[in-house]
């Protein structure tokens, strides 16, 4: 099969697959799961995204007799299969799985295609028939495997099996919910195994990949999560204990799971915890919708001849903030670079030299973008005040959190903190706390896990982080945090301070 693949891949090129998500599940998995499935008693299985036949091969090599149908939208990769001449009486249409309404299969086995629905042609008719068939709406930000399971666990019949092979990130997103939901309603959620030793399936997924076994029939027991690091380990995995095994009732859709993946990750109890929002709220940062438009470098400025109150300073990217602590001095630097640092707030009315600049952007069409052209003028900008703590919203290896001294304001590459009431007095310690290694690790857990190296944090999720109460603050008066933030400019706190923070969740 291997081989068989190499070749495939040889002729079509990587482009080609990607465009059509088709990356092939490795022999033992393939052998695996459609084994689960058998078990279940069947005599035939279907696969809704065929490609080059990983699970029908796995089929014949298990049981002999089983019927094998399929569904595959490609004709190229389907005749490359055909080419081989190994159907073994396999019924495989060539046709879009998604458009495909109504029929019932006794065990679905499948490696779905993984990509966005933003590029799928057609995508408006097949939200319009999952609403139509399944009563269910999804969400604009639905990844194309979801979908399939979705569709799939509908279409099992009584006492079926299914096993999908796909990145698990739906398990703690908002569009997840509604999938969660269906396999919760409808049936036995078995398990769901996190493969920590297989990236190769899935190259581009930045997630973590994983098994979904699924069973059509009143739900009986609880749910287990395993996690599974060497592919050796995943054929006796059933066999072993779980890292959490978690009862139907207390599984709830709109919750993330996971977490449930990892043993004794639930946030700490501690009565000197409280939410973020206690203090103020982190919100997204300034969506221009256009940046090449109204990003602009320092020469830029001054070559368009625009007036210093028409610009303001502003964090554009991620890369520009080194360091914990930002100050002016390190915005001038940025600015003696000729960063991209400012953003255009045109005048009302704007001055000759804005209105000139502002009709060129409109001849290249920026003031028909989709967040522009909501906008009244489309050029003006929400005002916003500079955030004393800024946190990336995407990070690797742990988050980026900053300590904002200067008057830049920030986009969308870091949320912002504005303190509220009497929020504004701890500031300083918030942002210590967050730099912490009982802050870091406190706060790791209350938000989105995309995977081992990557996170995407939302400015909700923060809200809700767990940081120490103000009473709990107070013991560290501002002066002692004003020397500690000297320690922070070189990213990382003293060791006392370090030490004071662990008594909060160990006392
Ligand atoms: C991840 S590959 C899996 C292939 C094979 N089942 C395996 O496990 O190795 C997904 C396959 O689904 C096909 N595909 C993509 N979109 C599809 C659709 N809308 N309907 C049916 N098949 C689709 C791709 O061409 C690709 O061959």
């Amino acid at each position: 099969m291997s081989e068989f693949s190499a070749r495939y891949g040889e002729r079509v090129g990587l482009e080609r697959r990607k465009q059509f998500g088709q990356f092939f599940t490795p022999e033992p998995i393939a052998r695996w799961m459609v084994r689960w499935v058998l078990a279940g008693g069947a005599g035939r299985v279907y696969d809704p995204a065929f490609g080059l036949g990983a699970f029908h091969q796995a089929a014949g090599e298990i049981a002999e007799g089983v019927a094998f149908e399929g569904s595959e939208v490609d004709p190229v990769i389907l005749g490359f299969w055909r080419a081989r001449g190994d159907e073994n009486g396999a019924v495989v249409r060539q046709e879009d799985y998604l458009r495909a309404w109504g029929r019932q299969w006794p065990a679905i086995v499948c490696n779905p295609p993984y990509r966005r629905f933003q590029k799928f042609l057609g995508r408006e008719e097949v939200f319009a028939a999952f609403e139509e068939h399944l009563g269910v709406k999804l969400s604009g930000y639905t990844n194309i495997a979801s979908a399939f399971l979705l569709k799939s666990i509908s279409e099992l019949c009584d006492g079926g099996r299914l096993a999908y092979i796909l990145p698990l990130e739906f398990l703690n997103t908002g569009y997840g919910a509604v999938v969660k939901r269906q396999m919760l309603a409808r049936g036995q959620l078995h398990a769901i195994i996190r493969l920590d030793c297989e990236k190769a399936a899935f190259p581009d997924v930045v997630t973590s990949v994983g098994i979904l076994l699924f069973e059509k029939r009143a739900p009986r027991f609880p749910t287990r999560f395993y996690v599974v690091s060497r592919l050796d380990a995943l054929e006796t995995v059933l066999d072993t204990p779980p890292v959490n095994s978690i009862p139907p009732e207390e599984l709830r859709p709109g919750e993330k799971w996971l977490r449930h993946f990892e043993a004794g990750t639930l946030p700490p109890r501690s009565p000197h915890l409280v939410p973020l929002s206690t203090y103020g709220t982190f919100s997204r940062g300034i969506a221009t919708g256009a940046n090449a438009f109204f990003v602009l470098r320092p020469s830029q400025v001054t070559a368009l001849g625009l007036a210093p109150e028409e610009v303001v300073p502003c964090i554009t990217r991620s890369v520009q903030i080194r360091d914990p602590l930002f100050t002016e001095s390190e915005f001038r630097r940025l600015v003696e670079e000729d960063a991209p640092v400012y953003l255009l707030r045109a005048g009302d009315p704007p001055s000759a030299a804005a209105a000139c600049y502002i009709r060129r952007g409109e001849a290249e069409g920026y003031h028909r973008r989709y967040l522009t052209r909501f906008r009244d003028p489309w050029y003006r900008l929400e005002r916003r005040r500079p955030a004393p703590i800024l946190f990336g919203a995407f990070s690797r290896d742990g988050y980026k959190v900053i300590r904002n001294h200067s008057q830049a304001l920030n986009l969308t590459c870091y949320h912002g903190f504005q303190p509220a009431g009497q929020g504004a007095r701890y500031v300083e310690r918030l942002f210590l706390y967050l730099l912490s290694r009982v802050g870091r690790e406190t706060v790791a857990l209350n938000v989105r896990q995309y995977g081992a190296a990557l996170g995407k944090y939302e400015p909700n999720d923060l809200n809700q982080a767990l940081v120490p109460s103000m009473e709990w603050l107070d013991r560290l008066d501002e002066e002692q945090a004003a020397v500690e933030i000297e320690h922070a400019r070189h990213g990382y706190l003293s060791s006392e301070m370090e030490a004071l923070f662990e008594t909060l969740i160990d006392p």
